[in-house]
C-alpha cells in the first residue's frame, strides 16, 4: 500500500552485482535529494562491489540483502507493497533472468514479484552479454509486463572494451524516476524543488549551453567564446516559470535553483547529454555554441615544442539540433541560435529551414552590448511560421523571457 498523498514517495532502490553499483551510489543521493524516500535493497553478490554502510549513510532507512534480515520473516511483502516504484541499478544479465523468469530466491527478487508498483530497470554489462539474444529476450519480456527499461549507454566498459554496456547516467536515471513518480525534476539544488505554477508548470525543457572543448591532448583543447550565460538565464526562466528544466552545460556558471544540471565537455558528450533526454521533452533549446570541428586525433599525453610543430587536422562534430528536428516528435518545440557576424538574418533564416526547428534565435555578435560574455543581448526572433520577433538591447533574463513567451505560445496553439 503506497504512502499517503503528502507522504514522500517510497521507492526501493534495487542493486545487483555489477562494477556500476558504485554509480547507484549518486542514484541515491540524488533520490534523498528530491525528497524521495529510499529504502535499499542490495543483492548479496553486489555487496562484493559496494558496501552496505554506504547506502545505510545515504538511504532513508537500512539497507536490507537477505530475506531472513528483518524482524518480520516477509521484508519482501513490505517493501513490495509500501513501493511508489521499484528501481533496479544497476540490472545484471543474471537479475533480468531471474526477474523475467518470476524467480524470487532473494529479497530483491522477491520484491520485484511482490510488488503492483512502477518497476525500471537500468541494465548495465558487457557489450557482449548486452547484445546476447537471451538478455534481449529477457528485456522484451520486461517492457511487455510495463516494466521501465533505460538502457545503457556507448561507452567505456570495464577491461577498457568500448561499445554498448555502461549503466545510463545517474542523473537521466533519477529524472526519469520522478517523472514517473509525478514529481518535479528540480534536482541540481537540494531543497529547492520547481515550482508547480507558472505559464511553463508541468512542461519539461531541455536547455544546452557554453561553448564545447574539444581536446588536443590532455592540456590544450579548442573551444570559443561563448560564456553560458544567455543558455544559463534561459533554464533558470523556464524553472521560474514552473518548467521541469535540464541544463545541459559545458559552461562552469553557478545555476539557479529548480534545474538539473548535466555538465559536459565535448560535442560528443553534448550530443549524447541532449539527444538521450530530448525523447521526453516538450521543448529543447539549443542555446549552446557547439563547436564544429574537433582533432581527428586527441594525443593521451602532452605534445611537447621538442616533438616539432604539430599537425592540426580536424573532423566535424555531429549537428545535435539537425538530428532534433529529424528526430522531433509530434508536438515537441525545437529552439535554436544563430550567432552572425554578417548576413545575419539571411543566414539565420536558412538554419531554421535546414535544421527543421520552430524558432531561430538569430544576434549580431558584431554589435556593441551583444552577444558572448556580455550581460545584455539584442535578438531577433525568427519563426518558421515567418513571423519575426524583435527583442532590443536588454539584460539576458529578459531576453530569455521574451524567447520563453514565444515558445509558450507555441506550445499553447499545439
Ligand atoms: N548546433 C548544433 N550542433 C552543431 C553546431 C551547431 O546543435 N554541431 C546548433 C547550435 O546550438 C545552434 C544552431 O545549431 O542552436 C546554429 O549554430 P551555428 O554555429 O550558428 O550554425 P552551424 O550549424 O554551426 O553553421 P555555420 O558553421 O554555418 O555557422
Amino acid at each position: 500500500m503506497p504512502g499517503a498523498a503528502d507522504a514522500p514517495p517510497f521507492v526501493v532502490l534495487g542493486v545487483s552485482a555489477g562494477i556500476s553499483a558504485y554509480k547507484a551510489v549518486e542514484v541515491c543521493r540524488r533520490l534523498v535529494d528530491a525528497g524521495v524516500h529510499v529504502a535499499p535493497v542490495l543483492t548479496e553478490r553486489a555487496t562484493r562491489f559496494v558496501g552496505k554502510a554506504t547506502f545505510d549513510a545515504l538511504g532513508s532507512e537500512p539497507t536490507q540483502i537477505g530475506l531472513w534480515d528483518e524482524a518480520s520473516p516477509i521484508p519482501h511483502t513490505r517493501l513490495g507493497q509500501r513501493a511508489d516504484l521499484v528501481v533496479v541499478a544497476p540490472a545484471t544479465a543474471d537479475l533480468l533472468a531471474r526477474y523475467a523468469g518470476g524467480f524470487a530466491d532473494d529479497l530483491l527478487t522477491a520484491t520485484l514479484v511482490a510488488t503492483a508498483a512502477p518497476v525500471v530497470v537500468c541494465p548495465a554489462m558487457h557489450t557482449e552479454m548486452w547484445e546476447h539474444p537471451s538478455v534481449q529476450h529477457n528485456l522484451a519480456v520486461l517492457s511487455s509486463r510495463g516494466v521501465t527499461v533505460i538502457p545503457p549507454e556507448e561507452g567505456r566498459l570495464a577491461g577498457g572494451d568500448v561499445g554498448p554496456g555502461r549503466l545510463a547516467d545517474p542523473a537521466l536515471i533519477v529524472e526519469r524516476v520522478l517523472d514517473l513518480l509525478g514529481r518535479p525534476v528540480g534536482v541540481g539544488s537540494p531543497g529547492a524543488a520547481a515550482p508547480a505554477t507558472g505559464d511553463l508548470a508541468g512542461i519539461r525543457v531541455v536547455v544546452s549551453a557554453g561553448g564545447t572543448r574539444e581536446p588536443i591532448d590532455p592540456v590544450r583543447f579548442i573551444t570559443n567564446r561563448s560564456s553560458g550565460k544567455q543558455g544559463h538565464a534561459l533554464a533558470e526562466a523556464a524553472a521560474r516559470r514552473g518548467a521541469q528544466v535540464v541544463l545541459v552545460t559545458a559552461s562552469s556558471r553557478p545555476v539557479g535553483p529548480g534545474v538539473v544540471v548535466v555538465p559536459v565537455e565535448t560535442a560528443a558528450d553534448m550530443e549524447a547529454a541532449v539527444l538521450s533526454r530530448s525523447e521526453g521533452a516538450d521543448v529543447v533549446i539549443m542555446a549552446a555554441a557547439v563547436a564544429d570541428f574537433r582533432p581527428k586525433v586527441v594525443h593521451g599525453s602532452k605534445l611537447h615544442k621538442t616533438d616539432g610543430v604539430p599537425e592540426l587536422i580536424l573532423e566535424p562534430t555531429p549537428d545535435i539540433l539537425f538530428e532534433l528536428g529529424r528526430r522531433r516528435r509530434q508536438g515537441q518545440v525545437l529552439v535554436g541560435f544563430a550567432a552572425e557576424t554578417d548576413r545575419v538574418f539571411e543566414r539565420a533564416r536558412a538554419k531554421l529551414v535546414g535544421k527543421g526547428v520552430d524558432l531561430m534565435v538569430a544576434n549580431d555578435v558584431a554589435a556593441e552590448g551583444v552577444g558572448f560574455d556580455h550581460d545584455t543581448n539584442e535578438v531577433t526572433i525568427l519563426g518558421a511560421d515567418g513571423s519575426t520577433t524583435e527583442v532590443p538591447l536588454r539584460g539576458k533574463n529578459a531576453v530569455a523571457d521574451a524567447i520563453l513567451d514565444r515558445v509558450c505560445a507555441l506550445l499553447c496553439a499545439r
